[in-house]
């Protein structure tokens, strides 16, 4: 590249022979350099102060929110009772969102796959407060343990806790290993009932 020697004079050091040319950085660098601050600034106050920004993260947990909500309006409210706990462990809709909740609020204590940690193996036929479906459902909704296992009826729908009973219900030989046995070998469940559409 071809210097202008009028434009950059040569400054007054030298160091070991070596000069320089007085040759600063262009002004568009600069313009640059300074708007990345300004946008700095703005982009501090919207993702790191203001508390309703949207995150990806906060945008897809909002969608997931609106969708359950979807199908959740067009089956009303779901009666914690066998039959509709078995109707739901063939709702593969339905077993998809229980899946989210559980991993979100019981993989802390029972595992992602369900064969347990701090809580139960959830994949064995052994069970401490559970005979039938609906007692998943009861432990779910009041906890057990003396709330080593906490209550969710506060924090989780009726819906949400119907679901999760059926999803839990079918970790029930889903996975070997894990967590030992606790409490008594239960009778198996009822078969899981045909697919249904919703
Ligand atoms: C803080 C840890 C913890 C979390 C979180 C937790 N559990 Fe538990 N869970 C336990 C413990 C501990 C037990 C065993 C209670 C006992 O000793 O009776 C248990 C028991 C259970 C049982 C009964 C198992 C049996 O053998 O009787 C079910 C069903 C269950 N949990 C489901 C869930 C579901 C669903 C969630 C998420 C909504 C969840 N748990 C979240 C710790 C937890």
């Amino acid at each position: 590249m071809s210097r202008n020697k009028a434009a950059d004079p040569l400054l007054n050091h030298e160091y070991d022979g070596i000069r320089e040319y007085d040759n600063p950085t262009p002004g568009w660098w600069h313009v640059l350099f300074l708007l990345s601050i300004v946008f700095s600034f703005f982009y501090f106050l919207y993702y790191e102060v203001n508390p309703e920004s949207a995150t990806n993260e906060s945008t897809l947990l909002a969608a997931r929110v609106a969708e359950t909500k979807r199908i959740f309006g067009a089956v009303g409210e779901l009666s914690p009772d066998e039959a509709t706990i078995q109707a739901m462990r063939g709702n593969a809709q339905f077993l998809e969102v229980a899946a989210g909740i559980f991993i979100g609020n019981c993989a802390q204590c029972h595992g992602r796959d369900g064969t347990g940690g701090t809580g139960t193996n959830l994949t064995d036929d052994e069970y401490k407060n559970v005979n039938r479906l609906e007692d998943i459902y009861s432990v779910i909704t009041r906890g057990a343990g003396g709330q080593a296992m906490p209550a969710w009826d506060n924090r989780l729908s009726q819906n949400e806790r119907v679901i999760l009973a059926a999803y839990v219900a079918n970790l029930r030989g889903s996975a070997t290993g894990g967590k030992g046995p606790e409490g008594k070998a239960i009778a198996p469940w009822p078969p899981i009932p045909a697919p249904e559409k919703n």
